[in-house]
């Protein structure tokens, strides 16, 4: 008879299954600024940004399993000990996980738009969701966001704006592309083919 094949533990279940937040110092082993990645992907400008921010502790969630554990193996095999990969549904574990007013920097990049209608309340960002995210941030953080579809880009602006978010460049009005930000692996594709890409940079109010 077959034996029963066994998933091997979702990435990041010590942290996952918590009911409340985690001493972050302690879970890291240093303090400093704690940031939020949310669908990371292939986990391209998660990887990066660690590299380059040492001093940032990153939690990067991705649902899908081979993506999470990927990034977490080469996370390792780069020496990252500021990376920490979760491999879960961020809209059920961030509200647990991050204490009111705690994070610095919330990174969303081209999330998945949910082409059908009958899918669109899996999109991370809806009105309940956006007002949690502008809780768990400290005052004056930031809200990163980039995606390739403009009206998925509208619509999240205007949530994030109904929310509390500030546009310092205005309500509805895109940022323009900055070199100096870590592009992630969907972005460098279009940074290559020189496709539209629309960012956002939002404020939580000081
Ligand atoms: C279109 S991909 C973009 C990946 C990456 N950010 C990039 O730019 O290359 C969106 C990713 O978000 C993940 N995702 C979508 N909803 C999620 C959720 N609620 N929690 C965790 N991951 C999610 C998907 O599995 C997918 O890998």
């Amino acid at each position: 008879m077959a034996r029963p094949r066994l998933l091997p533990e979702p990435v990041g279940l010590h942290l996952a299954a918590l009911e409340s937040p985690p001493d972050w110092d302690a879970e890291f082993g240093f303090s400093g600024p704690l940031e939020l990645e949310i669908g990371s992907g292939a986990g391209g400008h998660a990887l990066e940004y660690c590299r380059r921010h040492p001093e940032v502790r990153f939690v990067a969630f991705e649902w899908r399993k081979k993506y999470a554990r990927d990034t977490l193996d080469r996370g390792h095999k780069m020496g990252l000990r500021n990376l920490r990969v979760l491999e879960a549904d961020a809209r059920f574990v961030v509200p647990r996980i991050f204490a009111p007013g705690s994070l610095d920097v919330v990174h969303l990049q081209f999330p998945d738009p949910w082409w059908k209608r009958s899918h669109f309340k899996r999109a991370v960002i809806q009105p309940a969701f956006a007002q949690l995210l502008l809780d768990r941030l400290k005052p004056g953080g930031l809200f990163d966001m980039r995606t390739d579809v403009q009206d998925r880009g509208v619509s999240m602006l205007a949530i994030l704006e109904d929310a509390g978010f500030v546009n310092p460049l205005g309500k509805g009005v895109f940022h323009p592309y900055d070199p100096e930000e870590v592009p992630s692996t969907r972005e460098r594709r279009y940074l290559a083919s020189g496709e539209p890409v629309y960012r956002a940079r939002l404020r939580k109010p000081a």
